[in-house]
């Protein structure tokens, strides 16, 4: 059977942890591999914000680009995938994706989902926001397939750790590219 590819892409915002908590949970699912970009910026989060080096890190995905590789597959529409999955995502590839710049990998297979009509999700992170951050932001919410959807708290989930923020907030994000994460609790 073939798998469903699914891009996960990390830049150089706040929430490192995140990206690592959507692919251990994708990785739970045997249907799905996993194509991994990191941004530069991302690799500097990833140093920062998690206790794993960043070869650890990538060795987490089925398959790992290197950002300034455009010749990669998943820089052609061709190649099929489910959707991208930007987590987190700074305010410079917000810009980068909502002007359609595409000057590395990350950027370009960003730009190719949005063509090919496929499901993006930009968990857009920085605080606060300024007008050029919600301009951009604005603008690509308009796109059909593409979903803002910035990581925050649910307080009704009644969270006790950081580490059941992050489950939460990445079956919210998994939820919205139309993958169901076992344990996801729902409001009832
Ligand atoms: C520790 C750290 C945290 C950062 N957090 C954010 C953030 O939350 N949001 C943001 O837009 N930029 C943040 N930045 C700045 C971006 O990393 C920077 O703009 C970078 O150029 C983004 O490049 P990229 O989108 O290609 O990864 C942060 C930088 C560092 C070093």
């Amino acid at each position: 059977m073939d798998k469903k590819r699914i891009v996960v892409a990390v830049s150089g915002a706040s929430g490192a942890p995140l990206a690592a908590a959507c692919i251990r949970q994708l990785k739970k699912l045997p249907d799905y591999e996993i194509h991994l970009v990191v941004s530069k910026g991302g690799e500097e989060t990833i140093l920062h914000e998690l206790d794993m080096r960043l070869e650890e890190f990538k060795g987490l995905a089925h398959v790992c680009y290197d950002n300034k590789n455009i010749s990669a597959s998943i820089a052609s529409g061709t190649y099929e995938t489910e959707g991208m999955i930007v987590v987190p995502c700074s305010m410079k590839t917000i810009a980068g994706i909502c002007s359609g710049y595409s000057d590395n990998l990350l950027l370009r297979a960003a730009d190719v989902t949005i063509k090919e009509r496929r499901k993006l999700i930009l968990v857009a992170r920085e605080t606060p926001l300024s007008p050029i951050h919600l301009r951009n932001m604005e603008y690509l919410s308009r796109l059909q397939n593409v979903v803002i959807l910035p990581p925050v708290i649910s307080y009704y989930s009644k969270p006790k750790s950081l580490e059941d923020i992050n489950f939460h907030i990445a079956g919210k994000i998994l939820d919205a590219a139309g993958i169901k994460v076992e344990g996801f609790r729902r409001w009832e």
